[in-house]
C-alpha cells in the first residue's frame, strides 16, 4: 500500500540528515503518513547523529503518547515506520527526498550528485535549507525540474508553517504537488520567490541586527532590548534568548553577511555578533519570570527603532516581489509566532508605519524606504490583508478561505475578501467555472464565526448578520458560472451552508465527522439557508434530524443521502476543478436544487430526540423548515434570517453562545428551554 496523491504514489519519504532538524521532519511524516502505508527512511553517514535522532524522535512519540496525542499501538506503529540508516542505497525507491544535511553549499551539492545516482528521475528531491537558492543548490542536477528548496520552522514536525521555494528550472506541476502534498499533511505551505532567506530568515536575522544596534547605540542591554521586544513584536522570546535557545549565532553571522550583497547594504554581521560567534559565548538574556526594567524613554526609542526595522523589512520584501502581502502576514504569524506586520501597521497607521520607516532609512541609509509602503500610504487605504485568495487554474477560478487559526470560519470579512474576485470572475469571460475550498486538511468551513455572533444583544443584529451571509453566500448559487465546493474537510453549520449554494461538491471518503449543522448547541438555528437547503437536497426526516439533533454525518452518508455529488480518494481539490470544468462543458449535470416552493411539506417534522438541546430553539428550527419550505427560496431565506435573529430574544441563546465563548466546542450547554 502506499499513499497515492494526484496521480503520484508516495511509497517511501527519504530524510537526509539526522542533526538538528532532519529528526523532527522524519516525525512529521510518520506521524501523518504511516496509516496510508509510506515508509520513512532517514540517512545520516553518522551513526551517532543517527541514534540521536532516532532517541529525540522516539522519546517525542512516547510524551505524545502520555499526553493522549498519540494512542499506544499508534505510537508503536509510527516508530516502525521510520528507519535510521548509514546506507544511502535504502534511499533507492523513494518517491520524495528532503535534505536536511547542514546548510554548506558544496555538502548539499555532493549530496545530490549522489541522489540522482539513487532515486528514480520522477522522484521528487527537496533541499531543506533556511537561505540557499534552489538555483545554486541543484546547479549541477541533470533534472533541475524536479528539485526545490522547502525551509521548515522549530519545531518542525509541530511548527504548520512552510516555506516552499522552486527554483527558475522546477516544474510547475512539482510546485503545485508539493505545496498540495503538503497541505494534505497538515502543514501550511507558503510558495516564495528564490531570494536569499526566502521571506522568514532575514526578518528573523535582521531583528537580531536590529536589536544589536539598538545595544551599540546605548538604548538598553541586551536583556533590556531583548524584554522591549518581545513586548513590541509579540514574541514569546526576544531575539536574543531565541538565538541562544537555537544556538543561532553562527548561521545568523554568516546569513547577515550574506545578505549585505544579495538583500541589501542595511543587512551586516554586526562587531558584537562576530564576537559571539567566535567565543562561542551566549547573550545575556532575562532569567525565566525576571521582570526587566526599562526607563520609559528608552523603551520607547527601542520600539521605534525596532518597529522601523521589522517593517521596513516586510515592506522591502513585498518590493523584491518574492511573497505577497497576505502570505507574508500570516507565514511570519504562524512561522515565528509573533505580531503580524500588516495587519500591525494597520492597527498603527499607515501614516504612522512610514514615519516609522522613514526615521529607520535615514538613520540607516542601506535599507530603502520600500516604495509598496510609500504608495500604500499615499493611497489611504490599509494594507490588503484578505482571508481568501483567489488562483486561477487554466479557465477554473479555486477560492480558498483561508483562517485557519478559526478552522476557515466564516464572518463578514471573509465575504468582503470574496466579493471583488466573484465580481471579477463573473465579468471574466476566460473563467468557466469556479471551486470553492478551505485552507487546510482539517476543515473545509467550521460554520459562520461564533466569537463574533456572541458579540451580539439584539435580535436585529443576529437577524442582520444571517441576512448578510446569505446574499453574500447567494452570489455562488446565482453567479451564473457552474462553482463546486471541495470540501477537504469538517463543513459544519455556514460551512455546510455554504456548500449547499454551490453547484456540486465533492468530498473526501471515509471522514467520520464531516457535515452538520451544530446550530442548536449555541442556542441558535441555522441562518445560512439551512433550514431551506438541507431539506431541499436531503429531504424534510434527514434535514430535520440533522438540524433538530446536531449530529453531524460522516462523508459516506453525506453522499448517500445525496450531500455530496461524489467521493474521492486523493485531492478533493484536483476532482473538484476537474468536475467543475465538465459541468462548465455540459459533460456532467448535476440536479439543481429547488427554488421555488416545495409541493412536498408535511403538517410537521418526525418525533425526534433532542437530547439536552433547547425546546425553545427547536421550536424556532421546526418553525423555519416548515414554513420555508412553502415559500420561493428566497422568501424563505429572509424567513430564516428573522428567525434566527429570534433567537436572540431566548435565555438559551446567550447561554449556548457563552458556553462556546467561555468554555470551547466540546462543553454542553446547559439550556433553560426559555
Ligand atoms: N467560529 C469561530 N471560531 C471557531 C469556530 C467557529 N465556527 N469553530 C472553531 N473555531 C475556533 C475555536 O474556537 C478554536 O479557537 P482557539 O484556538 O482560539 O480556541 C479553533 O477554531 C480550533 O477549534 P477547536 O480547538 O475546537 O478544535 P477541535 O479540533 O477540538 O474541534 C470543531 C473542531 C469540531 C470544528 C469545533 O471547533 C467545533 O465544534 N466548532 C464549532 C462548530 C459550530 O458550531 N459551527 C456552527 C457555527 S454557527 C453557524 O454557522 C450559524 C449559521 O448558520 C450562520
Amino acid at each position: 500500500m502506499a499513499f497515492t496523491f494526484r496521480g503520484r504514489s508516495i511509497g517511501k519519504v527519504g530524510v537526509i540528515g539526522s542533526g538538528q532538524i532532519g529528526p523532527d521532519i522524519a516525525l512529521h511524516f510518520t506521524k501523518s503518513l504511516y496509516r496510508l502505508g509510506t515508509q520513512v527512511v532517514v540517512v545520516d553517514i553518522a551513526e551517532e547523529a543517527l541514534a540521536k535522532g532516532k532517541g529525540k524522535i522516539f522519546k517525542k512519540i512516547d510524551k505524545g503518547v502520555e499526553t493522549g496525542a498519540f494512542k499506544p499501538d499508534g505510537a508503536d506503529a509510527m516508530k516502525s515506520n521510520v528507519t535510521f540508516t548509514s546506507d544511502y542505497d535504502q534511499l533507492s525507491g523513494a518517491d520524495l527526498v528532503v535534505e536536511a544535511a547542514t546548510e554548506d553549499l558544496p555538502l548539499k551539492r555532493r549530496i545530490f550528485r549522489q541522489l540522482e545516482q539513487l532515486v528514480s528521475p520522477q522522484a521528487v528531491m527537496t533541499s531543506n535549507s533556511s537561505h540557499l537558492e534552489p538555483e545554486r543548490i541543484f546547479e549541477e542536477l541533470a533534472h533541475k525540474e524536479r528539485a526545490l528548496c522547502t525551509h521548515y520552522f522549530f519545531p518542525a514536525e509541530r511548527n504548520p508553517a512552510i516555506e516552499i521555494i522552486p527554483g527558475k528550472d522546477t516544474g510547475q506541476q512539482i510546485t503545485d504537488f508539493v505545496m498540495r502534498f503538503y497541505e494534505a499533511i497538515g502543514k501550511m505551505p507558503f510558495k516564495i520567490g528564490s531570494r536569499y532567506g526566502y521571506a522568514v530568515d532575514p526578518i528573523f536575522e535582521g531583528l537580531l541586527l536590529a536589536s544589536i544596534q539598538c545595544v551599540d547605540k546605548g538604548l538598553g542591554t541586551t536583556k533590556q532590548v531583548d524584554t522591549v521586544a518581545s513586548r513590541c513584536l509579540g514574541l514569546t522570546v526576544g531575539p536574543f534568548t531565541a538565538h541562544n535557545l537555537a544556538g543561532g549565532n553562527p548561521i545568523t553571522a554568516h546569513g547577515l553577511s550574506e545578505m549585505t550583497e544579495r538583500i541589501n547594504p542595511w543587512f551586516r554581521c554586526p562587531d558584537r555578533l562576530k564576537k559571539m560567534v567566535e567565543t562561542g559565548q551566549m547573550w545575556e538574556t532575562p532569567a525565566r519570570k525576571e521582570t526587566v526594567e526599562v526607563p520609559p524613554d528608552k523603551e520607547k526609542e527601542i520600539t521605534n527603532e525596532l518597529l522601523g526595522a521589522y517593517f521596513a523589512m516586510c515592506c522591502d520584501m513585498l518590493d523584491a516581489g518574492i511573497v505577497t502581502t497576505s502570505d507574508l502576514d500570516l507565514l511570519i504569524a504562524t512561522a515565528l509566532d509573533m505580531k503580524p506586520p500588516f495587519s500591525y501597521m494597520n492597527s498603527t497607521g499607515l501614516d504612522k508605519a512610514l514615519e516609522l520607516v522613514e526615521s529607520f532609512c535615514r538613520k540607516y541609509p542601506g535599507m530603502p524606504v520600500a516604495k509598496s509602503l510609500k504608495e500604500r500610504a499615499a493611497s489611504g487605504k490599509p494594507w490588503l490583508v484578505e482571508d481568501v485568495v483567489c488562483e486561477k487554474k487554466g479557465d477554473v477560478a479555486v477560492i480558498t478561505i483561508r483562517r485557519p487559526k478559526a478552522l476557515n470560519a466564516l464572518n463578514s470579512k471573509v465575504f468582503e475578501d470574496m466579493t471583488p474576485y466573484l465580481e471579477d470572475i463573473k465579468k471574466d469571460p476566460q473563467i468557466k467555472a469556479v471551486v470553492v475550498t478551505g485552507y487546510g486538511n482539517k476543515a473545509f468551513v467550521a460554520g459562520a464565526d461564533i466569537k463574533q455572533m456572541a458579540s451580539f444583544t439584539k435580535p436585529e443584529e443576529g437577524a442582520g448578520f444571517a441576512r448578510l451571509l446569505q446574499i453574500s453566500s447567494s452570489q455562488l448559487e446565482n453567479l451564473g458560472k457552474p462553482v463546486v465546493a471541495a470540501m477537504n474537510g469538517l463543513a459544519l453549520g455556514g460551512g455546510n451552508e455554504l456548500a449547499m449554494c454551490c453547484t456540486a461538491r465533492v468530498a473526501p471518503k471515509g471522514i467520520k465527522l464531516f457535515a452538520g449543522q451544530p446550530e442548536v448547541n449555541l442556542g441558535l438555528i441555522p441562518g445560512m439557508g439551512g433550514t431551506q437547503r438541507l431539506p431541499r437536497i436531503v429531504g424534510f426526516e434527514k434535514a430535520s434530524e440533522m438540524i433538530r439533533t446536531a449530529n453531524p454525518i460522516s462523508s459516506d452518508e453525506a453522499f448517500k443521502c445525496g450531500l455530496v455529488n461524489e467521493l474521492v480518494d486523493g485531492d478533493v481539490l484536483e476532482r473538484a476543478i476537474e468536475l467543475a470544468r465538465e459541468i462548465a462543458e455540459g459533460k456532467a449535470k448535476p440536479k439543481l436544487i429547488e427554488k421555488g416552493p416545495l409541493s412536498n411539506v408535511p403538517d410537521s417534522l418526525p418525533d425526534i430526540d433532542i437530547g439536552h438541546h433547547s425546546k425553545a430553539i427547536d421550536a424556532i428550527a421546526v418553525e423555519s423548515i416548515l414554513t420555508g419550505a412553502k415559500m420561493s427560496l428566497d422568501d424563505g431565506l429572509k424567513n430564516e434570517a428573522r428567525l434566527f435573529g429570534h433567537c436572540w430574544t431566548t435565555q438559551d441563546n446567550r447561554i449556548g453562545l457563552q458556553t462556546f465563548v467561555e468554555k470551547g466546542a466540546k462543553a454542553k450547554a446547559d439550556f433553560v428551554h426559555k
